[in-house]
């Protein structure tokens, strides 16, 4: 069994892109800015949008942190969302996930200019990715894939299934791994809570992608010997520390572990690769290659 090192993989990527950046300021070209808006005081939110300001660090990007009180009105967030738009120096920006139940998230995400949406959650960002077309990949499934292909897995004409079909993770890694391509060429199947004889699905996968956001959810017995686990799971639950918690993976990792060929932690598979795939889409809009 391997552990892939989500982690390490994405060092290596911010390396990489930090010496990019060298590059283009030797060029005379502007360091690549990102924006992020975090409204309120979500947990989860707040160490998310910490770990990408100190990833553009990391980078050498310039990043702006843009915060609001979970008592923000919906108009003064579109308001905020139009001066990013019409920003010159910002080259993308993020409005951090979940918000506010008074605010309408998907009018707030198709206000945003979706050649600056380098979360690639506008529709036209959706709609391209289906069409094969270049754009902002999203970033959990994008980190997914380079998870894929940098631990050496072939995912040519293999059956991958995915657990869940959220709009953020299951549907876009289910489109990306269909697609023709390496990583890619994937026959797949995406579970979710309709679904009959789940057991008997993901018996028959090569890859399970668990993206369900149910802990321990994937058990030993819903496994096939040898095949790749990536675990998207994490969620907080008690734990006996000073924090009082900790994260937990949708996989039963101590059991399925030793049946897998590969498999990722919880934390330090996917997670750090999702900011990294973030950082790869804020180069890309810092280049313009995407979208002039
Ligand atoms: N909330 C959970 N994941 C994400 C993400 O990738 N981007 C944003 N903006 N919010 C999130």
């Amino acid at each position: 069994m391997t552990l892939i090192d989500g982690k390490k993989i994405a060092a290596v990527i911010k390396q990489e892109i930090a010496q990019e950046v060298e590059r283009m300021l030797a060029q005379g070209m502007k360091r690549p800015h990102l924006a992020a808006v975090l409204v309120g005081h979500d947990g989860g939110s707040e160490t998310y949008v910490a770990a990408k300001v100190k990833a553009c660090e990391e980078c050498g990007f310039k990043s702006t942190l843009i915060r609001y009180e979970d008592t923000v009105s919906e108009d003064e967030l579109l308001a905020a969302v139009d001066r990013l738009n019409s920003d010159p120096d910002v080259d993308g920006f993020i409005v951090q996930l979940p918000l506010p139940r008074h605010i309408n998230a998907q009018r707030v995400t198709e206000a945003i200019d979706y050649r600056k949406d380098v979360d690639g959650f506008h529709p036209v960002n959706v709609g391209r990715l289906s069409l094969g077309l270049p754009c902002f990949r999203s970033a959990t499934p994008q980190g997914i894939l380079t998870l894929l292909e940098k631990s050496g897995i072939d995912t040519g004409g293999k059956h991958c299934v995915v657990l869940g079909r959220s709009n953020i993770v299951g549907k876009p890694v289910a489109s990306m791994l269909m697609q023709k391509g390496t990583p890619g060429n994937c026959t797949v199947t995406v579970c979710h809570s309709a679904t009959r004889n789940l057991k008997e699905i993901t018996r028959q996968a090569d890859i399970i992608i668990a993206a369900l956001g149910s802990p321990g959810f994937v058990t030993a017995d819903m496994v096939k010997d040898g095949a790749v686990i990536i675990d998207v799971g994490t969620t907080r639950v008690p734990a006996d520390n000073a924090r009082g918690w900790r994260l937990r993976g949708d996989v039963d990792f101590d059991n399925v572990a030793p049946k897998c060929s590969h498999i990722t932690p919880v934390p330090g598979g996917v997670g750090p690769m999702t900011i990294v795939s973030l950082m790869q889409n804020t180069l890309l809009a810092g280049k313009k290659i995407i979208y002039q």
